[in-house]
């Protein structure tokens, strides 16, 4: 894009967002910081993006012909989808018909957004390393694999089982033995996003850290696509969902080697502009792929204390064509508020408190409903002692109370 217009008025740059949740919000503030007309798109009304743009629509984003009616109508200059649950195929075929651009690109979206089609092409196509994995459709059929009796490599104990439609850790579980195994196909049945009877088993890899590599594929200076890296991001997850991350982690030099070379081929291979969030397992030297997003990552919302551009900015300016730089700021760290009530309308408590805590900041995402395990807000803290951080992260993020009233 060369140059960029006046919002609302007929040389608008216009950007649709598919998907509009905490992540979707700080790409919009981006947007917006640029002048870019938005429109943010949801399956309910309120949500966090929609609060901060000029336009918002509630449709089901996986209905195709709902999805192809608001592009239509709406035309967009650049689509960013926000979230896996979308009619992926529809936004293929909108972009082949030369309708609108998809971010990074509608191939990338579809093969993301099923455990399926990213595994095979970085384990099969792209020959990077990832766990040993199998998908299956049945229980028997989990069982043979883990067994080796399906005439392959058996998966063995401990593996872990997860839906091939799911995120945030839904309908994933552990299997240690045995008697684990049918639990585990019934949980990942009723945890999939869509009615689906399809998991991927992997062997459990006792890494001995994962991170976030995030990776930015933007325009230099001649107009040409370079591939950019921000500094690794450590993170823990509890039960497939991040509670706390961190940047700078540590890494040798061979495994962020490694682990540059791996988000790089995964995407040359998914190509397009913009940012994504490359999730690695690091055990010494040796790295394995695990999945990307093909948009900004949950763990990354630490950038927005840690990096110069924040990974909403670095995507907002990439998807754009504009120059970004990827250098950190400070060492920092972030750690998640969940809503701990299941209401509408909550308050939150202790913010006053947590933002005393030096060197701190909150950003509450105004969810307009709490779950107990809704991520409804971040506390992020930066501090040269990467430890320090995260102490400080935990304690502001603790010290916000949300309530029911
Ligand atoms: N094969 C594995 N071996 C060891 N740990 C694993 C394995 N697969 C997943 N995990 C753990 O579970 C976490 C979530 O897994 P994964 O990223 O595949 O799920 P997800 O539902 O897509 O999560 P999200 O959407 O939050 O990224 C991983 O970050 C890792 O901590
Ligand atoms: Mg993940």
């Amino acid at each position: 894009m060369s140059t960029l217009g006046t919002p609302l008025g007929p040389n608008a740059t216009r950007v649709m967002l598919l998907g509009s949740g905490e992540l979707g919000k700080e790409v919009t503030i981006e947007l917006q910081r640029l002048g870019v007309e938005t429109i943010a798109v949801d399956r309910y009304d309120h949500a966090p993006a929609q609060q901060v743009a000029h336009h918002t629509r509630t449709i089901t984003m996986s209905d195709p012909a709902a999805l192809r009616a608001l592009i239509e109508a709406e035309k967009p200059m650049l689509v960013v989808p926000e979230i896996e649950a979308i009619a992926t195929a529809e936004l293929e075929n909108l972009e082949a018909e030369g309708l609108v651009r998809v971010i990074p690109t509608a191939r990338a979206a579809r093969l993301t957004m099923d455990r399926e089609g990213i595994r095979r092409l970085a384990a099969e196509t792209l020959s990077l390393p990832t766990s040993p994995y199998r998908f299956c459709n049945s229980l028997e059929e989990l069982q043979a694999a883990i067994d080796g009796t399906d005439g392959q490599a058996a998966i063995g104990y401990p593996c872990v089982v997860k839906p091939v439609m799911s995120s945030s850790g839904k309908g994933q579980s552990k299997i240690d033995s045995a008697a684990d195994v049918a639990k585990a196909w019934d949980y990942a049945m009723a945890g999939g996003r869509v009615a689906h009877g399809r998991i991927i088993v992997e062997g459990f890899i006792d890494f001995d850290y994962e991170i976030t590599q995030l990776t930015v594929r933007a325009k230099n200076s001649d107009g040409a696509i370079e591939t950019q890296f921000c500094a690794p991001i450590g993170h823990i997850q509890q039960s497939g969902d991040y509670v706390e991350s961190w940047q700078p982690h540590p890494m040798t030099a061979t495994a962020q080697n490694e682990a540059q070379r791996i988000a790089k081929a995964v995407t040359d291979n998914l190509g397009g502009q913009g940012l994504f969030g490359v999730e690695l397992f690091v055990k010494g030297d040796q790295v394995w792929f695990s999945e990307v997003s093909p948009r900004p990552h949950d763990t990354g919302m630490v950038t927005m204390t840690t990096q110069w551009q924040s990974e909403f900015e670095l995507h907002a300016r990439a998807i754009l064509g504009l120059p970004i730089n990827t250098a950190l700021k400070s060492p920092g760290a972030s750690a998640v508020i969940y809503g701990g009530v299941d209401a509408k309308d909550i308050v939150f408590e202790g913010v006053e408190q947590a933002l005393a805590v030096p060197q701190t900041s909150v950003r509450l995402f105004g969810k307009p409903e709490s779950f107990v395990k809704r991520r409804m807000g971040v506390a992020l803290a930066w501090d040269a002692d990467v430890d320090i951080a995260r102490d400080r992260a935990k304690q502001a993020a603790s010290l916000v109370k949300p309530k029911a009233l």
